[in-house]
């Protein structure tokens, strides 16, 4: 890596506009949010699908400025680009990654990382041979409000933890690596690595996990509940956090409350800046000081040892194999 310092401060703003130019692969649903937010602080010079005919329509619409092409290797080779943006599906994130830092690029890869250990060290090897960033696109750490709650815990920590998400749809990619990753994102970040994983709740639906319940264990007798429902239709994410001192918070699309000695709940922040700017803010500003992002590589390949294991135990009859949850 260029520096192995401490991490980029998030929401930092520099002028990137100037110094940084990308390119994007992947304009589906996810790449064109990404397209939208780096179009504002970069200049994203060309992007990459397969061909979907309404993508290259869309992107001729909204970005009239950039080009279009079907060959991901004329993206790497690409010498007016600095850095490389991948949304693509999961099972292709590391060969992309890779082949990106060894033409030299830096790379915002979205999450999770990879599947497998084993694929998460290749990108981290390629990046640290090439000295160049990478970027993990854990959106939920750059969040303002999940962010003050970060800061606010860091003298009282966080003992208890429920995460609930219940959305619909998205049924393409498995729930672990789709939306586990981060939902285990924001515990690692707000809590730390887990000692152990119960599956209290694993049910098929149109795939086969749909609906999954999920206690992590940590050192002192603590423990975080995830639950994740892509079947219902009802939207809530939200995450409860009971700290050390008895102080409860509650966070819900950027804003943080807090309960009041009148049990009534308080805001203590509103995000004024959308998660996913930050983001591409917190990248952009990687390449430009050197210094490591918080979502770095060794972060992703925490969140995906976490994964993989509670995949592991989702396996009927698994709940007796011993943790493999370090990775090591
Ligand atoms: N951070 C977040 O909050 C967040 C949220 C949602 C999704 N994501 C991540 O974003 C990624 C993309 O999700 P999505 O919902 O946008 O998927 P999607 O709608 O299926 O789009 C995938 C895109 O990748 C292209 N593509 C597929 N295979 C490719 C390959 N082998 N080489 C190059 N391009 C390829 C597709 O091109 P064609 O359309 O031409 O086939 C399409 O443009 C996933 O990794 C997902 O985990 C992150």
């Amino acid at each position: 890596m260029p520096d192995s310092g401490a991490p980029v401060a998030r929401g930092t703003t520099i002028e990137q506009r100037a110094v940084t130019r990308v390119g994007v692969i992947g304009m589906g649903r996810w790449g064109r949010e990404l397209i939208r937010v780096f179009a504002r602080a970069a200049e994203v010079v060309v992007c990459s699908n397969r061909g979907d005919s309404a993508s290259i329509r869309w992107l001729a619409e909204a970005h009239p400025g950039t080009r279009h092409t079907t060959d991901v290797e004329a993206v790497f080779a690409n010498p007016e680009i600095q850095a490389v943006v991948i949304a693509t599906p999961i099972a292709t994130h590391p060969e992309l990654a890779v082949a990106a830092l060894q033409s030299g690029k830096h790379v915002f890869v979205e999450k999770p990382l990879a599947t497998s250990v084993e694929g998460c060290d290749s990108v981290i090897d390629a990046a640290d041979r090439a000295r160049r960033q990478l970027f993990v696109g854990h959106t939920f750490l750059y969040d303002a409000g999940l962010e003050h709650l970060h800061d606010r815990t860091r003298t009282d920590p966080i003992n208890e933890m429920e995460l609930v998400w219940h959305k619909f749809g998205t049924f393409e990619e498995p729930l672990v690596w789709n939306l586990l990753t981060h939902e285990v994102a924001i515990t690692l970040w707000l809590v730390g690595s887990p000692s152990g994983a119960h599956i209290e709740e694993a049910r098929p639906s149109q795939t086969s996990l749909d609906r999954l319940r999920v206690t992590l264990t940590f050192p002192g007798d603590r423990r975080i509940s995830i639950e994740i429902d892509r079947t219902d239709k009802s939207r809530e994410k939200t995450v409860m956090a009971t700290t050390a001192s008895g102080a409860r918070y509650r966070w819900s699309q950027g804003v943080l409350d807090r309960l009041g000695a009148d049990t009534a709940w308080r805001t203590v922040h509103v995000a004024s800046t959308e998660a996913l700017a930050r983001e591409a803010q917190a990248f952009l500003a990687s390449i430009v000081t050197g210094k490591r992002p918080l979502s770095d590589g060794s972060f992703g390949r925490l969140v995906t040892c976490v994964v993989a294991e509670v995949e592991r135990r989702c396996a009927p009859g698994a709940d007796q194999l011993p943790s493999t949850m370090r990775g090591s």
